[in-house]
Protein backbone atom coordinates (compact mmCIF):
# COMPACT_ATOMS: atom_id res chain seq x y z
CA UNK A 1 0.00 0.00 0.00
CA UNK A 2 1.25 3.38 -0.79
CA UNK A 3 0.60 6.49 1.62
CA UNK A 4 0.94 9.76 0.69
CA UNK A 5 0.20 13.06 1.48
CA UNK A 6 -1.69 15.73 -0.66
CA UNK A 7 -3.39 19.19 -0.52
CA UNK A 8 -7.11 19.70 -2.09
CA UNK A 9 -10.54 19.77 -1.32
CA UNK A 10 -12.20 16.89 0.46
CA UNK A 11 -15.45 17.13 -2.44
CA UNK A 12 -12.99 16.60 -5.10
CA UNK A 13 -10.70 13.81 -4.51
CA UNK A 14 -11.68 10.58 -6.38
CA UNK A 15 -11.61 7.43 -3.79
CA UNK A 16 -13.25 4.63 -3.61
CA UNK A 17 -14.02 5.24 0.12
CA UNK A 18 -13.02 9.03 2.01
CA UNK A 19 -12.61 8.93 5.79
CA UNK A 20 -14.29 11.66 7.64
CA UNK A 21 -15.08 11.85 11.49
CA UNK A 22 -17.48 13.14 14.11
CA UNK A 23 -16.69 13.86 18.00
CA UNK A 24 -19.50 12.41 20.21
CA UNK A 25 -21.96 15.07 20.81
CA UNK A 26 -21.64 16.84 18.04
CA UNK A 27 -24.44 17.84 16.42
CA UNK A 28 -23.96 19.88 13.99
CA UNK A 29 -20.18 18.83 12.00
CA UNK A 30 -17.80 21.51 11.63
CA UNK A 31 -14.12 21.50 9.93
CA UNK A 32 -13.95 18.84 7.32
CA UNK A 33 -16.70 16.78 8.24
CA UNK A 34 -19.08 19.97 7.71
CA UNK A 35 -17.48 21.08 4.18
CA UNK A 36 -18.66 17.20 2.54
CA UNK A 37 -22.37 17.42 5.11
CA UNK A 38 -22.33 20.97 2.57
CA UNK A 39 -21.90 18.98 -0.28
CA UNK A 40 -24.28 15.64 0.65
CA UNK A 41 -27.13 18.30 1.36
CA UNK A 42 -27.07 17.94 5.21
CA UNK A 43 -27.23 14.32 5.26
CA UNK A 44 -24.58 14.06 7.61
CA UNK A 45 -26.57 16.30 10.07
CA UNK A 46 -29.76 15.05 9.46
CA UNK A 47 -28.49 11.13 10.25
CA UNK A 48 -26.76 12.63 13.53
CA UNK A 49 -30.21 13.61 13.96
CA UNK A 50 -32.11 10.54 13.53
CA UNK A 51 -29.42 9.29 16.02
CA UNK A 52 -28.11 7.22 13.55
CA UNK A 53 -24.33 8.46 13.74
CA UNK A 54 -23.10 8.94 17.55
CA UNK A 55 -19.81 9.71 17.29
CA UNK A 56 -19.18 7.27 19.44
CA UNK A 57 -15.59 5.68 19.77
CA UNK A 58 -14.57 3.57 16.88
CA UNK A 59 -18.55 3.41 15.17
CA UNK A 60 -18.23 3.53 11.65
CA UNK A 61 -21.10 4.61 8.82
CA UNK A 62 -20.41 3.73 5.40
CA UNK A 63 -22.67 6.40 3.35
CA UNK A 64 -23.12 6.15 -0.59
CA UNK A 65 -22.39 10.09 -2.11
CA UNK A 66 -24.65 9.48 -5.13
CA UNK A 67 -22.22 11.47 -7.29
CA UNK A 68 -22.87 14.45 -4.94
CA UNK A 69 -18.66 14.43 -4.02
CA UNK A 70 -16.00 12.88 -6.57
CA UNK A 71 -15.84 10.41 -3.90
CA UNK A 72 -17.66 7.34 -4.11
CA UNK A 73 -18.67 6.41 -0.36
CA UNK A 74 -17.88 8.41 3.04
CA UNK A 75 -16.89 6.98 6.04
CA UNK A 76 -17.80 8.68 9.06
CA UNK A 77 -15.95 7.07 12.06
CA UNK A 78 -16.39 8.14 15.80
CA UNK A 79 -13.86 9.65 17.64
CA UNK A 80 -15.50 9.65 21.11
CA UNK A 81 -15.46 12.22 23.42
CA UNK A 82 -13.21 15.16 22.84
CA UNK A 83 -11.55 15.38 25.94
CA UNK A 84 -10.79 11.55 26.02
CA UNK A 85 -8.79 11.87 22.54
CA UNK A 86 -5.03 10.80 22.39
CA UNK A 87 -2.52 10.36 19.75
CA UNK A 88 -2.84 6.66 20.66
CA UNK A 89 -6.49 6.55 20.06
CA UNK A 90 -6.09 8.35 17.11
CA UNK A 91 -3.82 5.59 15.83
CA UNK A 92 -6.39 3.25 16.76
CA UNK A 93 -9.14 5.04 15.00
CA UNK A 94 -6.94 5.39 12.00
CA UNK A 95 -6.95 1.16 12.15
CA UNK A 96 -10.50 0.96 12.60
CA UNK A 97 -11.76 3.30 9.89
CA UNK A 98 -8.99 1.25 7.51
CA UNK A 99 -9.82 -1.94 7.83
CA UNK A 100 -13.53 -0.61 7.46
CA UNK A 101 -12.50 0.55 4.27
CA UNK A 102 -10.64 -2.59 2.90
CA UNK A 103 -14.16 -4.57 3.99
CA UNK A 104 -15.82 -2.19 1.64
CA UNK A 105 -13.54 -3.21 -0.77
CA UNK A 106 -11.56 -0.29 -1.32
CA UNK A 107 -8.47 -0.24 -3.21
CA UNK A 108 -7.90 3.58 -2.98
CA UNK A 109 -8.82 5.37 -0.14
CA UNK A 110 -8.67 9.29 1.17
CA UNK A 111 -8.46 10.22 4.60
CA UNK A 112 -8.80 13.84 6.39
CA UNK A 113 -6.64 14.47 9.88
CA UNK A 114 -8.32 13.77 12.42
CA UNK A 115 -7.78 15.43 15.32
CA UNK A 116 -5.79 18.49 13.95
CA UNK A 117 -8.98 21.07 14.35
CA UNK A 118 -10.98 20.78 17.97
CA UNK A 119 -8.83 17.74 19.06
CA UNK A 120 -6.26 20.09 19.04
CA UNK A 121 -3.47 17.67 17.53
CA UNK A 122 -0.60 19.09 15.98
CA UNK A 123 -0.73 18.27 12.15
CA UNK A 124 2.86 16.23 12.11
CA UNK A 125 1.58 14.34 15.17
CA UNK A 126 -1.47 13.19 14.29
CA UNK A 127 -0.18 12.83 10.80
CA UNK A 128 2.25 10.33 11.64
CA UNK A 129 -0.42 8.59 14.24
CA UNK A 130 -2.47 8.20 11.35
CA UNK A 131 -0.20 6.52 8.94
CA UNK A 132 1.07 4.62 11.90
CA UNK A 133 -2.53 3.43 12.89
CA UNK A 134 -3.47 2.66 9.00
CA UNK A 135 -0.30 0.27 8.25
CA UNK A 136 -0.48 -1.57 11.28
CA UNK A 137 -4.27 -1.56 11.57
CA UNK A 138 -4.24 -3.36 8.16
CA UNK A 139 -1.44 -5.71 8.85
CA UNK A 140 -2.04 -9.19 7.82
CA UNK A 141 0.15 -12.34 7.84
CA UNK A 142 -1.23 -14.38 5.07
CA UNK A 143 2.25 -15.50 3.76
CA UNK A 144 1.30 -18.91 3.80
CA UNK A 145 -1.87 -19.30 2.96
CA UNK A 146 -3.53 -19.06 -0.73
CA UNK A 147 -3.48 -15.85 -1.93
CA UNK A 148 -7.59 -16.05 -3.13
CA UNK A 149 -8.20 -12.48 -1.27
CA UNK A 150 -5.12 -10.82 -2.01
CA UNK A 151 -7.28 -8.54 -3.93
CA UNK A 152 -8.83 -7.12 -1.10
CA UNK A 153 -5.77 -4.94 -0.07
CA UNK A 154 -6.20 -1.33 -0.06
CA UNK A 155 -3.57 -0.17 -2.66
CA UNK A 156 -3.31 3.61 -2.17
CA UNK A 157 -3.91 5.48 0.93
CA UNK A 158 -4.23 9.27 0.39
CA UNK A 159 -4.41 11.95 3.68
CA UNK A 160 -5.88 14.90 2.41
CA UNK A 161 -4.70 18.29 3.67
CA UNK A 162 -6.89 21.78 2.88
CA UNK A 163 -4.26 23.84 4.28
CA UNK A 164 -1.05 24.45 1.89
CA UNK A 165 0.97 26.29 4.33
CA UNK A 166 0.78 22.71 6.22
CA UNK A 167 1.54 19.86 3.86
CA UNK A 168 5.44 20.03 4.66
CA UNK A 169 4.18 18.84 8.10
CA UNK A 170 1.83 16.31 7.17
CA UNK A 171 4.26 14.97 4.78
CA UNK A 172 6.76 14.77 7.32
CA UNK A 173 4.36 12.63 10.20
CA UNK A 174 3.96 10.31 6.91
CA UNK A 175 7.56 10.01 6.22
CA UNK A 176 8.28 9.37 9.93
CA UNK A 177 4.74 7.42 10.45
CA UNK A 178 5.53 4.75 7.66
CA UNK A 179 9.49 4.21 9.02
CA UNK A 180 8.11 3.25 12.52
CA UNK A 181 4.67 1.22 11.30
CA UNK A 182 6.87 -0.35 8.30
CA UNK A 183 9.96 -1.34 10.87
CA UNK A 184 6.78 -2.68 13.39
CA UNK A 185 4.85 -5.00 10.78
CA UNK A 186 8.84 -6.56 9.48
CA UNK A 187 8.97 -7.06 13.36
CA UNK A 188 5.67 -8.44 13.20
CA UNK A 189 6.26 -10.97 10.18
CA UNK A 190 9.01 -12.49 11.73
CA UNK A 191 7.99 -13.19 15.18
CA UNK A 192 4.33 -14.56 12.88
CA UNK A 193 6.88 -16.64 10.96
CA UNK A 194 7.39 -20.06 11.98
CA UNK A 195 10.35 -21.44 14.15
CA UNK A 196 10.96 -23.74 11.06
CA UNK A 197 11.17 -20.47 8.31
CA UNK A 198 12.95 -18.03 11.57
CA UNK A 199 15.74 -20.02 12.56
CA UNK A 200 19.10 -18.18 14.01
CA UNK A 201 20.37 -18.12 10.69
CA UNK A 202 17.20 -16.43 8.83
CA UNK A 203 17.31 -13.76 11.67
CA UNK A 204 21.16 -13.50 10.56
CA UNK A 205 20.38 -13.20 6.74
CA UNK A 206 17.73 -10.40 7.41
CA UNK A 207 19.76 -8.62 9.59
CA UNK A 208 22.53 -8.75 7.02
CA UNK A 209 20.11 -7.60 4.27
CA UNK A 210 18.75 -5.02 6.74
CA UNK A 211 22.43 -3.59 6.96
CA UNK A 212 23.24 -3.81 3.06
CA UNK A 213 20.17 -1.92 2.10
CA UNK A 214 20.12 1.05 4.59
CA UNK A 215 23.86 1.26 5.09
CA UNK A 216 24.69 -0.18 8.99
CA UNK A 217 27.58 -2.51 10.25
CA UNK A 218 27.07 -5.90 10.53
CA UNK A 219 29.38 -8.72 12.27
CA UNK A 220 27.45 -12.25 12.75
CA UNK A 221 29.76 -13.88 15.78
CA UNK A 222 29.83 -17.91 14.65
CA UNK A 223 29.64 -20.75 17.08
CA UNK A 224 33.85 -20.88 17.07
CA UNK A 225 34.12 -17.33 18.02
CA UNK A 226 32.06 -17.34 20.45
CA UNK A 227 33.75 -20.34 22.07
CA UNK A 228 36.93 -17.86 21.53
CA UNK A 229 34.67 -15.35 23.17
CA UNK A 230 33.29 -17.30 26.10
CA UNK A 231 29.86 -17.41 25.62
CA UNK A 232 29.09 -19.90 28.23
CA UNK A 233 25.22 -19.03 28.28
CA UNK A 234 24.69 -18.70 24.55
CA UNK A 235 26.85 -21.96 23.82
CA UNK A 236 24.95 -23.85 26.69
CA UNK A 237 21.42 -23.08 25.30
CA UNK A 238 22.13 -23.84 21.46
CA UNK A 239 23.20 -27.27 22.69
CA UNK A 240 20.08 -29.63 22.12
CA UNK A 241 19.82 -28.22 18.86
CA UNK A 242 20.85 -28.61 15.36
CA UNK A 243 20.28 -24.98 14.63
CA UNK A 244 23.80 -23.29 14.51
CA UNK A 245 23.49 -19.97 17.32
CA UNK A 246 23.96 -16.81 16.01
CA UNK A 247 24.95 -13.39 17.81
CA UNK A 248 24.02 -10.97 15.38
CA UNK A 249 25.71 -7.38 16.04
CA UNK A 250 24.37 -4.13 14.04
CA UNK A 251 25.90 -0.96 14.31
CA UNK A 252 24.93 2.41 13.49
CA UNK A 253 26.73 5.61 13.40
CA UNK A 254 25.81 8.49 13.87
CA UNK A 255 28.94 11.06 13.96
CA UNK A 256 27.94 11.52 17.59
CA UNK A 257 31.39 11.63 20.22
CA UNK A 258 28.95 9.72 22.85
CA UNK A 259 29.27 6.11 23.55
CA UNK A 260 26.95 4.24 21.54
CA UNK A 261 23.67 3.02 22.90
CA UNK A 262 23.19 -0.52 23.11
CA UNK A 263 19.77 -2.54 21.79
CA UNK A 264 19.90 -5.85 23.15
CA UNK A 265 17.07 -8.21 22.21
CA UNK A 266 16.05 -11.90 23.44
CA UNK A 267 16.42 -13.90 19.88
CA UNK A 268 15.39 -17.45 20.96
CA UNK A 269 14.04 -18.56 17.68
CA UNK A 270 12.25 -21.77 19.67
CA UNK A 271 11.78 -21.97 23.50
CA UNK A 272 11.06 -25.82 23.81
CA UNK A 273 11.66 -25.74 27.97
CA UNK A 274 14.70 -27.78 26.76
CA UNK A 275 15.51 -31.08 29.00
CA UNK A 276 12.89 -28.77 31.47
CA UNK A 277 10.44 -29.20 28.60
CA UNK A 278 7.04 -27.20 28.52
CA UNK A 279 3.61 -28.21 28.56
CA UNK A 280 2.89 -28.84 24.64
CA UNK A 281 -0.47 -26.50 24.88
CA UNK A 282 0.51 -23.77 24.15
CA UNK A 283 4.32 -23.74 23.23
CA UNK A 284 3.80 -23.02 19.38
CA UNK A 285 3.61 -19.39 20.80
CA UNK A 286 7.52 -19.81 21.65
CA UNK A 287 8.51 -19.53 17.99
CA UNK A 288 7.92 -15.64 19.29
CA UNK A 289 10.71 -16.21 21.74
CA UNK A 290 12.67 -14.03 19.42
CA UNK A 291 10.36 -11.03 19.82
CA UNK A 292 13.06 -8.79 21.49
CA UNK A 293 15.84 -9.99 19.28
CA UNK A 294 13.00 -9.04 15.98
CA UNK A 295 12.44 -5.40 18.27
CA UNK A 296 16.34 -4.78 18.04
CA UNK A 297 16.96 -5.39 14.14
CA UNK A 298 13.97 -4.33 12.81
CA UNK A 299 14.69 -0.84 15.21
CA UNK A 300 18.12 -0.87 13.71
CA UNK A 301 16.72 -0.60 10.64
CA UNK A 302 14.18 2.43 11.26
CA UNK A 303 17.36 4.34 13.01
CA UNK A 304 19.64 3.74 9.71
CA UNK A 305 16.56 5.54 7.91
CA UNK A 306 15.79 8.11 10.20
CA UNK A 307 19.71 8.95 10.99
CA UNK A 308 19.37 10.48 14.14
CA UNK A 309 22.87 12.14 15.46
CA UNK A 310 24.18 9.43 17.97
CA UNK A 311 25.54 6.21 17.52
CA UNK A 312 23.76 2.62 18.20
CA UNK A 313 24.85 -1.02 18.64
CA UNK A 314 22.48 -3.44 18.15
CA UNK A 315 22.81 -6.97 19.55
CA UNK A 316 20.95 -10.32 18.97
CA UNK A 317 21.54 -13.67 21.10
CA UNK A 318 19.72 -15.94 18.22
CA UNK A 319 19.46 -19.41 19.34
CA UNK A 320 16.73 -22.29 19.25
CA UNK A 321 16.54 -24.13 22.98
CA UNK A 322 15.85 -27.59 22.07
CA UNK A 323 16.38 -30.86 24.34
CA UNK A 324 18.54 -33.54 22.03
CA UNK A 325 20.83 -35.90 23.13
CA UNK A 326 23.60 -32.95 23.62
CA UNK A 327 21.26 -30.65 25.40
CA UNK A 328 22.33 -28.78 28.14
CA UNK A 329 20.70 -30.21 31.50
CA UNK A 330 19.72 -29.06 35.28
CA UNK A 331 22.37 -29.11 37.25
CA UNK A 332 25.35 -28.18 34.43
CA UNK A 333 27.11 -25.34 35.00
CA UNK A 334 27.74 -22.32 32.98
CA UNK A 335 30.65 -19.69 32.57
CA UNK A 336 28.99 -17.01 30.97
CA UNK A 337 31.41 -14.15 28.87
CA UNK A 338 32.15 -11.79 31.76
CA UNK A 339 33.20 -15.21 33.59
CA UNK A 340 30.70 -15.26 36.12
CA UNK A 341 29.72 -18.98 36.60
CA UNK A 342 26.16 -19.95 36.37
CA UNK A 343 24.19 -23.13 37.75
CA UNK A 344 21.59 -24.31 35.35
CA UNK A 345 18.22 -25.50 37.59
CA UNK A 346 15.89 -25.19 34.93
CA UNK A 347 16.61 -25.12 31.26
CA UNK A 348 13.86 -22.90 30.17
CA UNK A 349 15.50 -19.82 32.05
CA UNK A 350 17.30 -20.01 29.00
CA UNK A 351 16.81 -16.34 27.83
CA UNK A 352 18.47 -15.52 31.06
CA UNK A 353 21.59 -17.18 29.92
CA UNK A 354 21.88 -15.95 26.06
CA UNK A 355 21.37 -12.43 27.26
CA UNK A 356 23.69 -12.50 30.29
CA UNK A 357 26.53 -13.13 27.32
CA UNK A 358 24.87 -10.40 25.02
CA UNK A 359 24.83 -8.00 27.79
CA UNK A 360 28.74 -9.32 28.91
CA UNK A 361 29.64 -8.29 25.31
CA UNK A 362 27.89 -4.64 25.56
CA UNK A 363 29.72 -3.57 28.45
CA UNK A 364 32.86 -5.17 26.93
CA UNK A 365 32.28 -3.07 24.13
CA UNK A 366 31.88 -0.14 26.62
CA UNK A 367 28.14 0.61 24.79
CA UNK A 368 25.86 2.60 27.56
CA UNK A 369 23.41 2.98 27.91
CA UNK A 370 22.04 -0.36 27.46
CA UNK A 371 18.59 -1.34 26.43
CA UNK A 372 17.34 -4.77 26.53
CA UNK A 373 13.77 -6.37 25.63
CA UNK A 374 13.04 -9.81 26.10
CA UNK A 375 10.39 -12.34 26.16
CA UNK A 376 11.83 -13.46 29.34
CA UNK A 377 9.38 -14.50 32.38
CA UNK A 378 5.80 -15.99 32.01
CA UNK A 379 5.66 -14.39 35.71
CA UNK A 380 5.62 -10.75 34.08
CA UNK A 381 2.52 -11.61 32.10
CA UNK A 382 0.93 -12.89 35.35
CA UNK A 383 2.18 -9.75 37.26
CA UNK A 384 0.76 -7.23 34.61
CA UNK A 385 -1.21 -8.82 32.21
CA UNK A 386 -1.82 -7.83 28.24
CA UNK A 387 -1.39 -4.36 28.84
CA UNK A 388 1.83 -2.76 29.51
CA UNK A 389 5.61 -4.29 29.42
CA UNK A 390 7.53 -4.37 32.67
CA UNK A 391 10.75 -2.04 33.24
CA UNK A 392 13.38 -3.13 35.47
CA UNK A 393 16.66 -1.76 36.15
CA UNK A 394 18.77 0.26 38.75
CA UNK A 395 19.26 3.63 36.72
CA UNK A 396 16.02 5.31 37.08
CA UNK A 397 17.06 8.12 34.54
CA UNK A 398 17.39 5.75 31.84
CA UNK A 399 14.35 4.25 33.19
CA UNK A 400 11.85 7.40 33.53
CA UNK A 401 13.44 8.05 30.05
CA UNK A 402 12.42 4.86 28.28
CA UNK A 403 8.76 4.89 29.81
CA UNK A 404 8.32 8.48 28.51
CA UNK A 405 9.72 7.58 24.82
CA UNK A 406 6.86 4.29 25.40
CA UNK A 407 4.12 6.63 26.59
CA UNK A 408 4.76 9.09 23.10
CA UNK A 409 4.37 6.13 21.14
CA UNK A 410 1.56 4.43 22.74
CA UNK A 411 3.60 1.54 24.25
CA UNK A 412 3.41 1.14 28.29
CA UNK A 413 5.55 0.00 30.53
CA UNK A 414 5.34 -0.66 34.36
CA UNK A 415 8.64 -0.34 36.93
CA UNK A 416 8.39 -3.49 39.06
CA UNK A 417 10.97 -3.10 42.10
CA UNK A 418 14.61 -4.42 42.42
CA UNK A 419 14.71 -4.82 45.90
CA UNK A 420 17.95 -6.68 47.57
CA UNK A 421 16.07 -9.05 49.38
CA UNK A 422 15.31 -10.82 46.06
CA UNK A 423 18.46 -11.10 45.13
CA UNK A 424 18.83 -14.21 47.76
CA UNK A 425 16.45 -16.31 45.54
CA UNK A 426 19.13 -16.48 42.93
CA UNK A 427 22.19 -17.89 45.26
CA UNK A 428 23.74 -20.85 44.19
CA UNK A 429 24.88 -23.40 46.19
CA UNK A 430 27.49 -24.08 43.53
CA UNK A 431 28.20 -21.35 41.28
CA UNK A 432 28.52 -17.70 41.26
CA UNK A 433 24.37 -17.74 40.44
CA UNK A 434 21.34 -19.89 39.47
CA UNK A 435 19.51 -19.52 36.66
CA UNK A 436 15.60 -19.46 38.35
CA UNK A 437 14.81 -17.61 41.53
CA UNK A 438 11.93 -19.68 42.66
CA UNK A 439 8.28 -18.89 41.50
CA UNK A 440 7.52 -15.91 43.46
CA UNK A 441 8.77 -12.56 41.90
CA UNK A 442 10.09 -14.17 38.82
CA UNK A 443 10.10 -11.70 36.63
CA UNK A 444 11.94 -9.75 39.62
CA UNK A 445 14.46 -12.46 40.21
CA UNK A 446 14.83 -12.75 36.25
CA UNK A 447 16.07 -9.39 36.05
CA UNK A 448 18.55 -9.01 38.72
CA UNK A 449 20.02 -12.04 37.19
CA UNK A 450 20.47 -10.03 34.33
CA UNK A 451 21.64 -7.10 36.34
CA UNK A 452 24.55 -9.04 37.45
CA UNK A 453 25.78 -9.09 33.20
CA UNK A 454 25.16 -5.47 32.90
CA UNK A 455 27.81 -3.92 35.46
CA UNK A 456 28.03 -0.52 36.35
CA UNK A 457 26.50 0.38 32.63
CA UNK A 458 23.13 2.46 32.92
CA UNK A 459 20.16 -0.06 32.06
CA UNK A 460 17.04 -0.73 31.82
CA UNK A 461 15.24 -4.44 30.98
CA UNK A 462 12.18 -4.33 29.28
CA UNK A 463 9.97 -7.77 29.78
CA UNK A 464 7.34 -8.04 27.03
CA UNK A 465 6.09 -11.56 27.80
CA UNK A 466 2.96 -10.56 28.27
CA UNK A 467 3.05 -8.00 25.36
CA UNK A 468 4.32 -9.57 22.25
CA UNK A 469 1.25 -11.21 21.01
CA UNK A 470 -2.39 -10.39 21.47
CA UNK A 471 -5.52 -13.24 21.13
CA UNK A 472 -7.42 -10.93 19.52
CA UNK A 473 -7.43 -7.73 17.32
CA UNK A 474 -7.28 -4.33 19.17
CA UNK A 475 -7.56 -0.92 17.78
CA UNK A 476 -3.87 -1.09 15.43
CA UNK A 477 -2.65 -4.06 17.52
CA UNK A 478 -4.35 -6.89 15.23
CA UNK A 479 -4.37 -10.91 16.23
CA UNK A 480 -0.91 -12.64 16.60
CA UNK A 481 2.55 -10.65 16.96
CA UNK A 482 2.56 -6.90 17.99
CA UNK A 483 5.77 -5.90 17.15
CA UNK A 484 5.64 -4.16 20.37
CA UNK A 485 9.36 -2.69 21.28
CA UNK A 486 10.18 -1.44 18.21
CA UNK A 487 8.44 2.56 18.08
CA UNK A 488 9.66 2.37 22.05
CA UNK A 489 13.47 1.62 21.24
CA UNK A 490 13.72 4.36 18.10
CA UNK A 491 11.48 7.06 20.00
CA UNK A 492 14.01 6.58 22.73
CA UNK A 493 17.04 6.59 20.58
CA UNK A 494 15.66 10.04 18.67
CA UNK A 495 15.30 11.24 22.00
CA UNK A 496 18.57 10.39 23.31
CA UNK A 497 20.07 12.18 20.37
CA UNK A 498 18.13 15.43 20.75
CA UNK A 499 19.01 16.02 24.58
CA UNK A 500 22.21 17.49 23.64
CA UNK A 501 23.39 17.48 27.79
CA UNK A 502 26.60 16.17 28.26
CA UNK A 503 28.20 16.26 24.42
N1 LIG B 1 10.22 -17.53 26.96
C1 LIG B 1 9.82 -17.89 28.26
C2 LIG B 1 8.90 -16.86 28.91
C3 LIG B 1 7.57 -16.67 28.24
C4 LIG B 1 6.51 -17.47 28.57
C5 LIG B 1 7.39 -15.66 27.33
C6 LIG B 1 5.28 -17.26 27.97
C7 LIG B 1 6.18 -15.45 26.72
C8 LIG B 1 5.11 -16.25 27.04
C9 LIG B 1 11.03 -18.05 29.15
O1 LIG B 1 12.15 -18.55 28.53
C10 LIG B 1 10.67 -19.00 30.22
O2 LIG B 1 10.42 -20.13 29.93
N2 LIG B 1 10.67 -18.54 31.45
C11 LIG B 1 10.33 -19.35 32.56
C12 LIG B 1 11.32 -19.08 33.67
C13 LIG B 1 11.27 -20.05 34.80
C14 LIG B 1 11.69 -21.43 34.32
C15 LIG B 1 12.16 -19.57 35.89
C16 LIG B 1 8.92 -19.00 33.00
O3 LIG B 1 8.53 -17.83 32.91
O4 LIG B 1 8.20 -19.91 33.40
MN1 LIG C 1 12.13 -20.66 28.47
ZN1 LIG D 1 12.27 -18.21 26.51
Amino acid sequence: MEVKAVTGDINEISADVVIINLFEGVSRPGGATGVVDQAMDGLITQLIADGEIKGKLYETTLIHTMGKIAGKRILVVGLGKQEKLSLDLLRSIAAVAARASRKAGAKRVATIIHGTGAGGFEVEKASQAITEGTILGLYRFRKHMAKDDEDRDINEFVIIQRDKDTIEQVQRGVSVGKIMAEATSLARDMVNEPANKMTPTDMASIAKAIADEYGLDIEVVEREEMERLGMGGLLGVAQGSTQLPKFIILKYHGNSSKPAIALVGKGLTFDSGGISIKPSERMHEMKGDMSGGAAVITAMKAIAQLKPAINVTGIVPAVENLPDGAAYKPGDVLVAMNGKTIEVLNTDAEGRLALADALSYAVKENLSPIIDIATLTGACHIALGDFCSGIFGYDQNIIDAVIKAGEEVGERHWQLPMYEEYKEQNKSDIADIKNTGGRYGGAITAAQFLGEFSGDTPWAHLDIAGTFMMDKERGYLVKGATGVGVRTLVNFVLTMAADKHGD
